[in-house]
């Protein structure tokens, strides 16, 4: 049974909170994306930028270059947007003749210096035209094993320097996988860092910009009646749980080298962690919420190598929504015999006095029963039930979820009393729902934090390595230990995955 309570706008402040900042706080900029031709800017950047544009949340004047290696005319590549953003239905289609107007291509090929210095002048072109005033952002939307090559280059063409020549501003935005393990990842870095500082770079993490899990924080810190009992004493576990129905689709080439850990734990699911168990910043500001997080990594107990510390699954066919699909080994371009996961749980403890013997699990995996992102904070049993001879059974725990996917919303679970003359407990459900769903989308708020340089929402570089510190021993064990085919539970598609599992996605969901 549940009880609900729908947003109400009490803005404590008494102020209008503004939804969107006004277009004079943005700086005229050119958006430069690398990779347009290919999926990520077609189905998310470009209906993005559309959307934003259509709620006036672009800065004005702006542009928006395409660069990849396929040819395009500046119309042909308008057309091919115009039918994505058509399909996807979420903006006005009638604006987008005015948002085309400020779209253009250039084609390029990544590894040429020329080709770069073109663009730098395509650029300069564009500022005199349209005011842009030498603000750039690139958008990295390529496979990772571009990104050092497209950096080194636009340092060359100096592209990465207005910033410090006080020209505009360059910043660079780059999709996670950072790096492939700790080595790869200081790598990286260091390309980056040979022509873009800190400042400039952007790591997304689209889980970061989802309306619940900016909203943690505010829960976490807002209320002082949670903080309180937000340690040991209190809380029996905390659960991660972000199982999806998709399959691998067609990103076998990527999914082969990264595996569910690379490509969901790194990231997303460390993130989720970070913000239930950080300790409180001393100011809402980038840099001091980005400093507990990286304590919070530090904090988290090396890898124990005990066996139901992290379990690894493999789905094999099976039915979703009753449709037979294939198994990951029939999918296309895995390669024969892959001993890749594509599900993971994986327990961890904090190493600290407000966490000590707290288990999180954590657990993500794909063609799942269903698609569900959620945390789940299981408070602890009443440490005496005065109720036990009356009731003959132990009473249900409290229970806070933070629904992320399907819906967006937290619930408080408690006991109260049946109505009636018989001593009856039962549980109840309090829910608070947005009642608009989010102002904006994870990908929109993304590019606009970019746009107004504000760092909150993304990953720093000691962020990154504090995560891999923690996962590579876990992948060196996974990836090169024995038995590891023993130890790569097989589960049917449209299941919650491995049985050996099971004790722990029945503590989530
Ligand atoms: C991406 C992963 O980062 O997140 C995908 O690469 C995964 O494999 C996706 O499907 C899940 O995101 P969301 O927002 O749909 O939960």
């Amino acid at each position: 049974m549940a009880s609900e309570i729908i947003e109400k706008e009490i803005i404590s402040t008494g102020k209008q909170c503004e939804s969107l900042p006004v277009k004079s706080d943005l700086d005229p900029c050119v958006i430069v994306i690398f990779g347009a031709s290919g999926d990520l800017t077609v189905r998310k950047l470009i209906p993005s930028l559309f959307q934003m544009f259509s709620n006036n949340s672009l800065p004005d004047p702006v542009t928006i270059v395409g660069c990849a290696r396929t040819s395009f005319s500046h119309d042909s590549f308008r057309d091919m947007l115009k039918e994505a953003c058509r399909c996807q239905g979420k903006s006005d289609i009638g604006r987008w003749s005015s948002f085309a107007s400020n779209l253009f291509y250039q084609q390029i090929q990544y590894d040429s210096e020329q080709a770069f210095q073109d663009l730098a002048s395509f650029l300069q072109k564009l500022d005199l035209e349209h005011g842009t005033k030498g603000n750039y952002i690139f958008d990295m939307a390529l496979p990772p094993t571009l990104y050092e090559v497209v950096a080194e280059n636009l340092g060359k063409a100096g592209l990465s320097n207005q910033f410090i020549d006080g020209k505009g501003w360059s910043r660079i935005v780059v999709e996670k996988p950072f790096g492939s393990d700790l080595a790869s990842a200081l790598a990286l870095d260091q390309t980056l860092r040979n022509h873009f500082q800190e400042e400039q770079i952007f790591r997304i993490d689209h889980y970061l910009a989802k309306e619940t899990v900016q909203n943690i924080l505010m829960f976490r810190f807002a209320n002082a009646i949670f903080e309180p009992i937000w340690n040991r004493g209190f809380i029996d576990y905390v659960g991660i749980m972000a199982s999806e129905k998709l399959g691998v689709e067609n990103r076998a080439g990527y999914y082969e080298q990264a595996g569910v850990i690379r490509d969901m734990f790194q990231n997303h699911m460390l993130q989720l962690m970070s913000l239930i168990a950080m300790e409180p910043p001393s100011h809402f500001e980038s840099e001091r919420v980005r400093d507990e997080k990286v304590k919070l990594f530090g904090a988290i107990r090396p890898f124990q190598r005990k066996n139901d510390e992290v379990i690894l699954g493999q789905y094999g066919p099976g039915e979703i929504d009753g449709q037979k699909v294939a198994g990951y080994l029939q999918e296309p371009k895995v390669a024969i015999g892959s001993l890749i996961p594509t599900f993971a749980m994986m327990r961890f403890y904090v190493e600290n006095w407000r966490w000590q013997g707290v288990p999180f699990y954590l657990i993500s995996g794909k063609r799942m029963a269903r698609k569900e992102t959620s945390i789940v904070v299981q408070f602890k049993q009443v440490p005496h039930s005065m109720f036990r001879d009356v009731l003959g059974k132990n009473i249900i725990a409290n229970r806070l979820v933070f629904g992320i996917y399907p819906e967006e919303k937290i619930s408080l679970t408690f006991q109260t009393k049946s109505p009636g003359t018989r001593v009856c407990l039962r549980s109840m459900t309090m829910d608070f729902r947005y009642e608009k769903g989010p102002v904006l989308d994870a990908y929109e708020k993304v590019l606009l934090d970019c746009i107004l340089g504000d760092h909150l929402l993304f990953w720093r570089q000691d962020g990154v390595e504090a995560a891999w510190k923690v996962l590579t021993p876990v992948l060196n064990e996974c990836e090169h230990c024995q038995g590891r085919e023993q130890k790569l539970h097989q589960y049917p598609a449209g299941t919650w995955g491995p049985d050996e599992a099971r004790e722990w996605v029945d503590k989530i969901v």
